[in-house]
């Protein structure tokens, strides 16, 4: 008997390939068991299927909870934890104000060791097991933030934010310490264990042609390493890198010139593209993050998602804390499909869930070890509830039967709308519980 079984019982929903289509190529269990040994998953099936071999261990049962994969936000920024929900202003006046005099305080290592914790824990809470995060523009931060995210055997993908201009003198850094840096923390977190780097120049405007220079040869000497930063977000914005790149041919450009955009590059918001930038954007396999919560918070615009879809471009889902207003995918799916309300285009809750799950393990090549609950992967996942409140409750009754869900499209749909960290029963990394709902009081 291998004693590193863990035998759990659920409704059970995942998508276990790639589709265009998620309303139609999903697997659900309605009565389902999961089995993970040594932290990734041994076998998935219905309960009635369980396997002889896995019979003799106790069952953990999560019978009227729906277990997903673990959900993937694909933008963040980790300094910005404590910023979130702060008033009135869009995106460049917002970074003035708010942002950057927040981010000087990572330069101080106990101080961005304390809120990489925190800032997990957040995560987590809300089901989110893997992330795509912007560090501030200190090295020792983002070295805490990945020593943080081991101890927790967490998939992770970050990097040290790059910027030598248009920020306080204090948050600088220059193209040689910026390329410096980079290489470090590459050697340091690359690859190691199950956290890789993500080049991170925050945006064009904050970088000099010769940072973006820099970058882009450590883009050509690490093929393998991710790429993250920010595009056509708010218009303000946009003319501003019109006047500091006039030599580009759009802003996508500026990026691609310094080789920058390739499969594994994640450009965050993406809302007012040119025709030539989203054929850009298709032939190279980059990936947008889609940030609903965020571009409605700073009244930066209605992200086209059909537009996307037509035009073959990967789309992943993010909240872009702290301009995002909450660490909840799910909520974020929410504020997903108002916005496709308000761009005359349908949501679905399936097609939701695909884009922070498979679909953006798909787009960054990870789908062997996350997004999906295929045997191999490793056993990131989270339990939900759809009785977490006494509203979601009676809204999702009639979804379910004996306890169990009929419907899974219809309940998660009510929770993309209801959600909060009261929604997660439990979330599970590498086959371990990293959160756990405190007992109720209903
Ligand atoms: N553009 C450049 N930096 C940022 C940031 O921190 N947040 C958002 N939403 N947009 C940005
Ligand atoms: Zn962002």
């Amino acid at each position: 008997m291998d004693s590193h079984c863990h035998v759990f019982r659920s409704s059970i929903l995942h998508f276990p390939e790639e589709t265009s289509s998620p309303e139609q190529n999903f697997n659900f269990f309605k009565d389902g068991f999961l089995v993970t040994r040594n932290g990734k998953i041994a076998a998935i099936g219905h309960f009635s299927d369980l396997p002889e071999e896995f019979k003799s261990y106790s069952v953990v049962d999560y019978s009227g909870k729906l277990l997903v994969p673990g959900f993937i936000d694909c933008h963040l920024h980790f300094p910005q934890t404590e910023m979130i929900a702060s008033y009135g202003e869009q995106l460049l006046q917002w970074l003035q104000n708010f942002t950057f005099p927040t981010e000087t305080k990572f330069q101080d290592h106990d101080y961005a060791k304390a809120m990489a914790n925190l800032f997990l824990a957040q995560l987590f809470s809300n089901g989110t097991t893997s992330a795509m995060v912007y560090s501030s523009v200190h090295k020792q931060a983002t070295d805490a933030l990945f020593a943080a995210a081991t101890e927790q055997q967490m998939a992770l993908i970050a990097g040290k934010v790059c910027m030598d201009r248009n920020c306080p003198d204090d948050l600088r850094d220059c193209p040689t310490s910026a390329q410096k840096d980079s290489v470090e923390l590459i050697e340091k977190w690359h690859n190691k264990g199950r956290t890789k780097y993500a080049l991170t120049p925050r945006f064009a405007p904050t970088s000099s042609e010769n940072q973006l220079a820099a970058l882009g040869e450590l883009a050509q000497q690490y093929k393998d390493v991710f790429i993250q930063t920010h595009l056509s977000e708010n218009t303000h914005e946009i003319a501003w890198v019109k006047e500091l790149f006039p030599q580009h041919q759009h802003y996508l450009d500026v990026y691609d010139h310094h080789h920058l955009v390739r499969k594994g590059s994640v450009f965050g918001h993406c809302i007012h593209l040119h025709q030539d930038e989203w054929d850009l954007l298709a032939a190279t396999q980059a990936t947008i993050a889609f940030c609903p919560s965020s571009n409605l918070f700073l009244g930066s615009g209605l992200f086209n998602l059909d537009k996307a879809k037509q035009s073959n471009v990967n789309v992943a889902l993010a909240t872009d804390v702290g301009a995002g207003t909450s660490f909840n995918m799910l909520r974020t799916m929410g504020d997903a499909y108002k916005i496709c309300q308000l761009n005359h285009c349908k949501l679905s809750a399936l097609s939701g869930l695909y884009m922070m799950t498979q679909g953006t393990a798909k787009a960054l090549d990870l789908d062997d070890s996350i997004g999906n609950l295929n045997p191999g992967s490793h056993a990131d996942f989270v339990v939900l509830d759809p009785k977490f409140s006494n509203l979601s409750e009676i809204r999702t009754a009639s979804l379910m039967t004996d306890n169990t869900i009929n419907l899974p499209s219809d309940v998660l749909f009510a929770l993309s709308m209801l959600a909060d960290e009261r929604t997660t029963e439990a979330t599970y990394i590498a086959g371990k519980a990293v959160f756990k709902q405190p007992a109720r009081s209903h």
